[in-house]
């Protein structure tokens, strides 16, 4: 077969342990299938969204109940957003549970980080475009937190609602940031972190010598596998999307419900139920910030995996980081949980 563009995404063989699903679980090649999903939908989105209070909720139902496959692309677009902060920790997870991150990745998996705050920072900037009853937790809580910070809070507050309470010119701001400011500098930083995977040789396997097994697979079978992946990613988001929609609820009214009875969301469930702790500066903006920073630098401060432990789940080399993520993830699962449960 001769090469076409496709094929020289990969050098021409790779060691075969590289391309196995139980060791990938293929959470990195999924999130760049959710990520041009993303981006076409949410481009087709663009031509009947209108980001003014009055129009954005009425906009989307137009979109979604008057536009010839509207709400399919509406609900294919919001369910790639969820999958896409779903398969991000999945693949952040698997790097971390195999010490993937270790010499020479580590750059690689800041990165990696950098594309995780951005993908929560886009689903919840999309979120807040609905413009409807149902994000009223972020309008008025979320923004809140960013007045909480000592000495830069008001300034800060108003850089980002664009005035001293929520209006047109926030809507239009967080519309700004989510189709283009933060869409690009993902889109950036997506083909750094897989150009960085090219260059620091594939994904971490044992240098040949230490290696149990040289199997190599060709470019056309990595490639015939991506492909499979992707259409059984494709049917399971088309299925959903046709059966499930995305919620909108009745546009923003100031006479309704209080900010209270809002519902942060999903991915911040866990922010919201510590903010019931007390100092919404200390529970709201230092503690996710420390746990952030704590990920971040788990390849610069944690002990490595060995060579020869590469390639497989646990290594005995890298259990702290492994212990501190697993604690981490319990904590989060725990928080959301509680938030979820309906108040005694
Ligand atoms: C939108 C988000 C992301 C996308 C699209 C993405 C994509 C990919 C892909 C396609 C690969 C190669 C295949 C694979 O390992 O599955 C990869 C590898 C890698 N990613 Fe990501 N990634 C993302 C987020 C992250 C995050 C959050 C981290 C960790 C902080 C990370 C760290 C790494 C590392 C260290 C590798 C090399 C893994 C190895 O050598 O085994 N990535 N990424």
């Amino acid at each position: 077969m001769r090469p076409n563009f496709f094929h020289h995404l990969h050098p021409p063989t790779i060691p075969a342990r590289q391309a196995r699903l139980r060791y990938t679980l293929a959470a990195g090649g999924l999130a760049v299938f959710l990520a041009l999903v993303l981006l076409v939908t949410g481009l087709l989105e663009m031509f009947y969204y209108i980001p003014t209070p009055d129009q954005a909720a009425v906009s989307i139902q137009t979109l979604t109940f008057l536009v010839p496959y509207g709400g399919l692309v509406r609900n294919l677009h919001y369910w790639s957003a969820q999958f896409l902060v779903i398969v991000t920790l999945v693949h952040l997870l698997r790097v971390i549970f195999t010490g993937a991150y270790a010499p020479p990745r580590r750059f690689n998996y800041l990165l990696g980080m950098g594309l995780l705050v951005l993908a929560i920072l886009l689903d919840f900037t999309g979120y807040v475009l609905r413009w409807d009853e149902g994000i009223r937790w972020a309008l008025v809580t979320g923004t809140n937190l960013v007045r909480s910070i000592p000495l830069v809070g008001n300034p800060l507050y108003t850089i980002l609602v664009g005035g001293t309470q929520p209006g047109p010119a926030t809507l239009i701001r967080f519309y700004g940031w989510h189709i283009l400011g933060l869409t690009l500098v993902a889109g950036i930083l997506l083909v750094w972190h897989l150009f960085r995977v090219r260059r620091d040789g594939g994904i971490a396997v044992p240098p040949p010598a230490l290696r149990e097994d040289q199997v190599r697979i060709t470019r056309y079978e990595l490639l015939r596998r991506e492909g499979v992946a992707m259409l059984l990613a494709a049917t399971g988001l088309l299925l959903l999307s046709t059966f499930v929609a995305a919620p909108l609820a009745a546009p923003i009214t100031a006479s309704a419900s209080t900010s209270e009875m809002a519902r942060a969301p999903w991915f911040f469930l866990w922010v919201q139920q510590m903010l019931k702790l007390g100092n919404p500066f200390f529970w709201g903006g230092i503690v996710p910030l420390a746990v952030l920073v704590l990920i971040s630098f788990i390849p610069y401060f944690f002990p490595q995996p060995a060579k020869g432990e590469l390639g497989h789940w646990f290594p005995k080399g890298n259990r702290l980081a492994q212990a501190v993520a697993l604690f981490i993830l319990i904590a989060i699962i725990a928080l959301t949980i509680l938030a979820l449960l309906p108040a005694a």
